[in-house]
C-alpha cells in the first residue's frame, strides 16, 4: 500500500507520516528533504538557487549525505528548496528516486511519502490521499516555536510572512502546484491534536485495507 501524504509547510503531515509508517511498519520518504538538499548543495557551492542550470545539476547529482545535514531543517533551506522546486528540471530528475521507493519500499511492505505532489503527480496510484492543511496563523505559529525550541532567533511577522510567500510560489507553480488531488481526504489541523490527526488518517487508512 502507498500512502500519499500532502498539503502546505507546518500543517502537520510530517509528523502526522511518520507516525503511520512507524504504525503500520511501513518505510517512510520525506520528498521535502530532496528538495532541501538540492536547494542546500546549490547553496553550498556559492550559486544561486533560483538559477535553472545550477539547480538541474545538483538536482542530478545530489549527494545523499545532505539528507543528514543538521542545516537542512533552516530557514535558508526552506527558501532555497522552494526555488529549486519550481524548476521543470528539479523535479523531473527526482521523480524517479521518489517513485522507485514508493513502489519497491526497502522493507517491503508500504510506503508513506509526504510533500507537495506525491498524490496528484509521484503516486497517483496511492491507495490512501490525504490533504493536510492548516490556516497560515496556525502554521506559522508552529513554525515559530520549532525555532524557538532550535534557540534561533524568530520574529512572528517575519515567520508569517515567510510562510505566506511560501505558500504562494508552490501553490501558483506551473510546474506540479501545491493541491489537493481529486480522490484526496483534505484534514484541516487547525484545531486539531496531534493525535486526533493520527486517529482521523488511522481510521480512512484502515477503511482501505
Ligand atoms: O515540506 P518542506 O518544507 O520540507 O518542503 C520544502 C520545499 O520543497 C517546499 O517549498 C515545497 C517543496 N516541495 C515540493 O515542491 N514538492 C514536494 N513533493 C515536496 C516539497
Amino acid at each position: 500500500m502507498i500512502i500519499a501524504i500532502d498539503g502546505p509547510a507546518a500543517a502537520g503531515k510530517g509528523t502526522l507520516a511518520r507516525r503511520l509508517a512507524q504504525h503500520l511498519g511501513y518505510d517512510f520518504l520525506d520528498t521535502g528533504s530532496l528538495y532541501r538538499g538540492v536547494g542546500l548543495q546549490v547553496l553550498r557551492a556559492g550559486g544561486d538557487p533560483a538559477d535553472p542550470k545550477a539547480a538541474k545539476a545538483a538536482a542530478e547529482r545530489l549527494d545523499l549525505k545532505l539528507l543528514a545535514d543538521p542545516d537542512l531543517r533552516d530557514e535558508a533551506a526552506a527558501n532555497a528548496a522552494s526555488l529549486v522546486a519550481a524548476q521543470p528540471a528539479v523535479r523531473a530528475a527526482l521523480l524517479d528516486f521518489q517513485r522507485n521507493f514508493a513502489r519497491k519500499p526497502p522493507g517491503g511492505r508500504g510506503a508513506v511519502l509526504d510533500g507537495r505532489d506525491v498524490g496528484t503527480v509521484v503516486c497517483p496510484e496511492a491507495e490512501v490521499k490525504l490533504f493536510i492543511t492548516a490556516s497560515s496563523e496556525a502554521r506559522a505559529l508552529r513554525r515559530l516555536r520549532e525555532l524557538q525550541e532550535a534557540g534561533q532567533a524568530a520574529i512572528w511577522d517575519a515567520v508569517l510572512q515567510d510562510m505566506r510567500d511560501r505558500d504562494a510560489r508552490d501553490s501558483r507553480r506551473d510546474v506540479a502546484p501545491l493541491k489537493p488531488a481529486a480522490d484526496a481526504v483534505v484534514i484541516d489541523t487547525t484545531s486539531l491534536s496531534p493525535d486526533q490527526v493520527f486517529e482521523a488518517a488511522l481510521a480512512i487508512v484502515d477503511a482501505k485495507r
